[in-house]
């Protein structure tokens, strides 16, 4: 187990995004239904999130719920969404207290009304706050993410607002959900799964991948140090040589 000490602070990731997994399991091993787990995956929410505004993590992603998830038992993505509700209303003098800016990415117009005009009053409220910037992933899909912005793109070619020979990585990336932030360093997947799931394929181009066997409910502040600290040791030569880096 690592602790706070173990950690180098001048060498933090600057974008945390989660795979948050393993609620179903958690709530099946105690002999309780699926919806139990994801209740108790929301202490980890608050504490995982807390955790990294205290050490200093600018920007931590969580993907909440996916475009796949949708199609989940209708009783589950109901409590999924409620739980929604009432973390934001619980949460949100959290947010302010600790100076952490909400935001969401995804294909929030398919949100049910309450979720999205909760959600947007959350960010609302918190869009002043610059400690740390908590982003949702909610009705998230990378590839669906990818499509929307070719298909912006495209409407700005044949407008001849975009030329062609002009696009790049930047104009890409301007065109995401994310463009408001800096590539993923430390992606980490909770459950013991080791896959990325259409989770930010384009802005973790470049990150660290982490997989625990903990599952999200258990996962708190001692797994996260334990993930930054594997994170500092490794060498990021981002396709140089490690002399290069030296
Ligand atoms: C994956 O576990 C988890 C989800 C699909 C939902 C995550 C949601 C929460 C933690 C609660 C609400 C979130 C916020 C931000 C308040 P799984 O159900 O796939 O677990 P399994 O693989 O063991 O079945």
């Amino acid at each position: 187990m690592s602790n706070l000490s173990a950690i180098n602070t001048d060498r933090l990731p600057k974008h945390i995004a989660i795979i948050m997994d393993g609620n179903g399991r958690w709530a099946k091993q105690r002999g309780k239904f699926r919806v139990f787990g994801h209740e108790r995956g929301t202490r980890s929410v608050r504490e995982i999130t807390e955790c990294c505004a205290e050490i200093g993590i600018e920007n931590l992603t969580l993907y909440a719920f996916s475009t796949e998830n949708w199609n989940r038992p209708k009783i589950e993505v109901q409590t999924l969404m409620k739980l929604l509700i009432s973390s934001l209303k619980k949460e949100i003098n959290t947010l302010i207290d600790n100076d952490i800016k909400l935001s969401a990415i995804g294909n929030l117009d398919a949100l049910p009304k309450k979720v999205f005009s909760e959600l947007n009053d959350v960010i609302e409220k918190t869009k002043s706050n610059s400690r740390m910037t908590l982003t949702l992933a909610l009705s998230y899909g990378s590839r669906d993410e990818i499509v929307s912005a070719f298909k912006a793109i495209s409407t700005k070619v044949k407008n001849n607002i975009i030329s062609p020979e002009k696009i790049d990585e930047y104009i890409i990336n301007e065109h995401l959900y994310t463009r408001n932030l800096p590539d993923v360093d430390l992606l980490i997947r909770t459950s013991g799964e080791q896959r990325i799931s259409n989770f930010l394929l384009w802005q973790i181009a470049y990150a660290e991948l982490y997989f625990t066997d903990v599952l999200w409910p258990d996962f708190g502040k001692e797994d996260l140090y334990e993930a930054i600290v594997n994170y500092q040791n490794r060498e990021r030569r981002f396709g140089k040589t490690s002399e290069q880096l030296t």
